[in-house]
């Protein structure tokens, strides 16, 4: 059955979101029952506090090292605003997350992309006239992590920041933290959107060396975390099993929809995140509405571009929305 589909809504395939297919439907229910009408007829703890301190103790982390807000959007764009100069430049990868360079033309500035390479692109990313580094690992949309090695070493070659983005580091097994605790220009930002499968909470965070981290907490509006979604967050990280299933099922999906993929003859990248870049395809465009019209959303990359055509970014649903998309996909031909 497809989401929604008992009620008639929503009854599409949103393999376009990069969100997993399961509901966290545990974490809400306890964030629900513990909520109370006084609590969020009241505003929410601006600090955080409790979940600051519950993610502190999970981390190993002090305290003042953690700054949360509304998604991890909102972190980054406070990163690109607190760290960046009106009108400045961050250096990003090409492909990346789109948002990046909405949040630099929102501040009067631009990303410098330097191109994904076999290796992080240190030499390129050093020359990029920028204040900050912005990467995605794994990134989006292509799925590349580099090893921890690689980001060690640009930290370590440059005083400028370093915004880690793991929003999908659990699929790739994968944990930056150390950098961020060993260099005071590192900061990771992470979210419960993905593996916590609360993407509708709205919950996001940064870790790092206080110098960095205070002065994202001082730009940071005080009440954009909600109370139910501390209280929704604290659930999730009480229980690490819904994770640890989640991010098993993702990995065997993406095999199997890997597979799949190269039989129709389609150019997988390796991804290393729930979601598969495919292409470029001069068919991509069409290819993309066919899908849509059968009711499975994908997204489309307009990369590499140019004549030859785009990509098409799709996640790793549940194993019945990996075989419809594979089916619409042999309909519609390559
Ligand atoms: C690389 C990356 N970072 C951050 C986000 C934003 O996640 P959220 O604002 O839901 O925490 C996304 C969402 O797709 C993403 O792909």
């Amino acid at each position: 059955m497809r989401p929604g589909e008992a009620d008639g809504t929503n009854a599409v395939d949103r393999l376009d979101l990069n969100t997993v297919p399961e509901l966290n439907l545990e974490a809400l229910r306890r964030a629900w029952e513990g909520s109370s009408p006084p609590d969020l007829a009241a505003y929410p703890d601006p600090e955080a506090t409790e979940l600051v301190e519950a993610l502190a103790r999970k981390l190993g982390v002090p305290a003042e090292w953690i700054v949360v807000g509304h998604g991890s959007d909102e972190i980054l764009g406070l990163a690109v605003r607190t760290l960046v100069p009106y009108g400045g430049r961050a250096a990003t990868l090409n492909p990346t997350f789109a948002m990046y360079a909405r949040f630099l033309a929102a501040h009067g500035g631009a990303t410098v992309p330097v191109p994904e390479a076999k290796e992080l692109p240190r030499a390129a990313l050093r020359r990029a006239d920028a204040s900050v580094y912005l990467l995605a690992s794994p990134n989006n949309p292509t799925g590349t992590a580099y090893p921890a090695a690689a980001y060690r070493a640009l930290a370590a070659s440059s005083p400028r920041p370093v915004v880690l983005d793991e929003a999908y580091h659990q699929f790739a097994g994968q944990d930056l933290l150390p950098l961020a605790r060993a260099q005071p220009n590192v900061v990771v930002v992470r979210t419960f959107s993905k593996a916590y499968g609360l993407p509708g909470i709205r919950v996001g965070y940064a870790v790092g060396a206080p110098e960095i981290v205070q002065r994202l907490r001082a730009a940071r509006p005080p009440f954009s975390v909600s109370s139910f979604s501390i209280r929704a967050a604290l659930s999730a990280l009480a229980d690490d099993r819904f994770v640890t299933r989640t991010v098993a099922r993702a990995r065997a999906g993406r095999r199997t929809l890997a597979r799949g993929l190269a039989g129709l003859g389609w150019k997988v990248w390796p991804s290393q995140a729930n979601f598969l870049l495919i292409g470029p395809s001069p068919e991509a465009v069409r290819i993309h509405r066919e899908l849509g019209r059968r009711g499975i959303w994908v997204r489309r990359i307009d990369y590499p571009g140019g004549a030859a055509g785009g990509c098409l970014r799709i996640t790793v649903g549940s194993p019945e929305q990996i075989a419809r998309c594979l089916g619409a996909l042999a309909e519609v031909g390559a």
